[in-house]
């Protein structure tokens, strides 16, 4: 029997923040020891009573520790237009009863790495704000967490501006120093999750599941929709279940080793992920970057992750 995988998830939900959470709580190959949130998709104390509804609403116990009030270096920006004033607005979701935890996110963090006897993988699908403040307040555990799968950047363009993906625009700091870090990171970026869309037949398969955690699953899908049809997209992109995912299933994914920088100056690419993949600059490849996805599969396994609440 192999040993249950220890994983910190670190979001800002949000609507596929939810959904991936309600994905890695289902894989019983993982043990996710805490759940940290950050300010983006909505502010810092809407995210955090976000991931107690869900998580409380599925019977799940974990920890949960609000993390950062504010980028490490910018004024916070937020997503209500795709996420709603609440930040999951779609279904009504009763007050929760998990209370937030006493510790704040990095200390929880820290303490979690360091008690550790594994190296512990975190699943980032949010502002990368927490994640870099561990590192730079407690350095040490860079080298006792195995690999940071996060939902962020693009080698194709941004969506909150051309060149930027909002997670990395939120906080660039934050995410160049996640990305110098050393630490094996896998980008799950727009490349793949563009690509790892669900569309309404599928909505409808996970509203049919018999159990009220898909039913609001597919009520924070059909939410979540309304945004993306009106950019044209046919499906929903299922942005941070990917990064999810690429943990349960990494086969799923296809990858490319690159050398990834962060632009952090730039007057029209401020939150740019600069890939550099002819290799040109001849650096460390610092970034393995999903290209793409077996769609379908990747579909089967939220749906499947969805019958677990039954
Ligand atoms: O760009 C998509 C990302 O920004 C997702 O993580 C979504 O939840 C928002 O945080
Ligand atoms: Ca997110």
């Amino acid at each position: 029997m192999h040993d249950k995988r220890p994983i910190i998830i670190d979001c800002d939900p949000g609507h596929d923040d939810a959904i991936a959470l309600l994905m890695a709580f289902a894989c019983d190959r993982l043990d996710i020891r805490l759940v940290t949130t950050v300010g983006g998709n909505q502010t810092p104390d809407k995210t955090i009573n976000n991931a107690l509804k869900v998580l409380s609403y599925a019977n799940i116990e974990v920890e949960v520790a609000a993390g950062a009030s504010k980028p490490l270096m910018r004024d916070l920006i937020t997503a209500p237009e795709v996420h709603g004033e609440s930040g999951l607005e779609g279904p009504a979701l009763p007050p929760p009863t998990l209370k937030r935890s006493t510790r704040n996110a990095i200390t929880a963090m820290a303490d979690v790495i360091g008690k550790s006897k594994e190296k512990v993988t975190i699943i980032s699908t949010g502002p990368l704000t927490n994640t870099a403040t561990l590192l730079l307040t407690h350095p040490d555990t860079a080298y006792k967490i195995e690999r940071i799968s996060l939902m962020g950047g693009s080698c194709i363009g941004g969506n909150w501006t051309p060149a930027a993906e909002f997670n990395i625009l939120v906080d660039p700091e934050a995410a160049g120093i996640v990305f110098d870090s050393g630490i094996p990171i896998t980008m799950c970026g727009l490349d793949v999750t563009h690509k790892a869309q669900i569309y309404k037949d599928e909505i409808e398969k996970v509203r049919n599941i018999d159990n009220k955690v898909a039913k609001m699953v597919a009520e924070l899908l059909d939410y979540f929709e309304l945004f993306h049809k009106k950019f044209g997209f046919e499906g929903s992109p299922m942005h941070d279940p990917c990064a999810v995912a690429y943990i349960i299933n990494p086969d799923l994914f296809t990858t490319e080793a690159y050398h990834v920088d962060i632009e952090t100056q730039g007057e029209f690419t401020t939150g740019a992920t600069v890939a550099d993949m002819r290799h040109v600059l001849g650096k460390e490849k610092n970034v393995d970057v999903a290209l793409d996805i077996d769609r379908e599969a990747f579909i089967r396994l939220l749906i499947e992750c969805m019958m677990y609440y039954g």
